[in-house]
């Protein structure tokens, strides 16, 4: 991989430092997939829900990496509130148009920072009756103790602002096959 002052896919933007490789990402992935497969089978009806729009990069590897037969959907949901840190109210903006109900669903999410996102959207999954509701994040920042918790998680992540790999600065930097902090 190019340095980050040559990296082209930066156009002059400037990072601070790699905090995870394209490579370690690859390979992460990959046991998160294979971990997934031996949790489920064929019978348990998967569904990926994928929360847009950080997790489009992890969600399609991550799909790829599942040795199962599986659906993919989305999830879109916005913030209100006064906060950077998303403590306001959720709206959903597109939830899937078929039903959970009596299905394996696992939420795909880029990144738990102060987990508001996650903690205001299971409870509006779980009334769809899903025969279980599991999250897979990519990266954790573990900020405080949540009364879930994902059931797998790519990385602990520093305490520092993360892009790349989905991540992104004012929808800067979502495109890079690494994560970098700024
Ligand atoms: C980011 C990220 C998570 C959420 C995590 O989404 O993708 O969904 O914040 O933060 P929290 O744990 O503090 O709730 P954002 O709202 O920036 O939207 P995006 O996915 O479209 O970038």
């Amino acid at each position: 991989m190019s340095t980050l002052t040559e990296d082209t896919q930066l156009g002059g933007q400037k990072l601070k430092r790699i905090v995870f490789t394209e490579d370690e990402v690859r390979r992460r992935v990959r046991e998160l997939g294979a971990e997934i497969s031996r949790s489920y089978g064929a019978s348990d009806r998967l569904l990926v829900l994928g929360l847009l729009k950080g997790s489009f990069l992890f969600l399609a590897d991550l799909v790829r990496a599942i040795d199962l037969p599986l659906q993919v959907d989305f999830v879109v949901a916005a913030s209100y509130g006064a906060s950077q840190v998303s403590s306001g109210e959720l709206k959903l903006l597109y939830t899937p148009e078929a039903s959970l109900e009596g299905r394996a669903v696992i939420i795909v999410e880029d990144i738990v920072d102060s987990g508001h996102t996650l903690s205001r959207l299971l409870p509006l999954l779980r009334e769809q009756g899903p025969s279980s509701l599991e999250v897979c994040a990519l990266l954790h920042k573990r900020i405080q103790p949540l009364d879930w918790e994902p059931r797998w998680v790519g990385f602990d992540a520093p305490h520092e602002f993360l892009v790349g790999y989905g991540l992104d600065y004012a929808e800067d930097f979502r495109h890079l096959p690494y994560i970098a902090s700024l």
